[in-house]
């Protein structure tokens, strides 16, 4: 193994609770029903497959445009919301396993459904941290489609099975196993099937790698 490439949201930081309230705002301006339960089947999703979700509960339907005023009403929100994050927000273990994995010759990349990625990676403090990153804006297929991986391998000119993936969301463990990549799953993404190290804290990584 050579490189790790790391999902962001709920890998390397906690945007959960900004995508629900965002999503909640909408939901609720709507009158359609939301919960944390629903919030749950949005990770790893992209955003309009994210709206796809949430719309499925609505009573009327809505043109190709009406939804992307919603995905775009909601985006705002989200950014305004991540405007509370900083560096603080990045946990001094993820910060610690990430400069030992460096430090043992790794190369790190970000590979992440998110379009909102070097935002919130330079509100981490963390902008110029990765050796690639590989995200929404650089895809047209999202996970389970292991697209954003192999982009993040391809930058990191490294073949797929010498990457280490590493997600909190089953979709990702799809898609990694889908590109010919191991992972590390945390959370609901370590139940996979695919999952080859299920892991319980992101500094298990180091028992893996180093
Ligand atoms: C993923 C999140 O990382 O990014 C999803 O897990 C989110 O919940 C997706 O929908 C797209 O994010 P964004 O920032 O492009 O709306
Ligand atoms: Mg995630």
């Amino acid at each position: 193994m050579k490189a790790v490439i790391f999902d962001l949201d709920g890998v390397i930081c906690f945007t959960d609770k900004y995508h629900y309230q965002a999503w909640k705002a909408l939901a609720d301006r709507l009158g359609i029903y939301f919960d944390e339960q629903i919030n749950n089947r949005l990770r790893g999703v992209s955003r309009m497959a994210s709206l796809e979700i949430i719309l499925e509960r609505a009573t009327q339907t809505y043109s190709q445009e009406e939804k992307e005023a919603f995905a775009s009403e909601k985006n705002a929100l989200y950014v305004e919301l991540l405007q509370q994050m900083s560096p603080a927000d990045l946990s001094d273990e993820v910060r610690e396993t990430l400069n030992a994995l460096r430090a043992g010759g790794y190369k790190l990349a970000i590979g992440s459904s998110s379009k909102n990625t070097k935002l919130i990676l330079s509100r981490l403090g963390l902008g110029d941290f990765f050796d690639a990153i590989s995200d929404g804006t650089n895809i047209t297929r999202s996970k389970p489609d292991p697209e954003v991986f192999l982009k993040a391998a391809e930058m990191l000119s490294l073949p797929p099975e010498e990457c280490l993936v590493v997600e909190d969301a089953k979709a990702g463990i799809q898609a990694a196993f889908a590109g010919g990549f191991s992972s590390a799953g945390i959370g609901e993404a370590a139940e996979h099937p695919n999952c080859t190290y299920p892991i319980k804290h992101f500094s298990d990584l180091k028992k893996i790698l180093l």
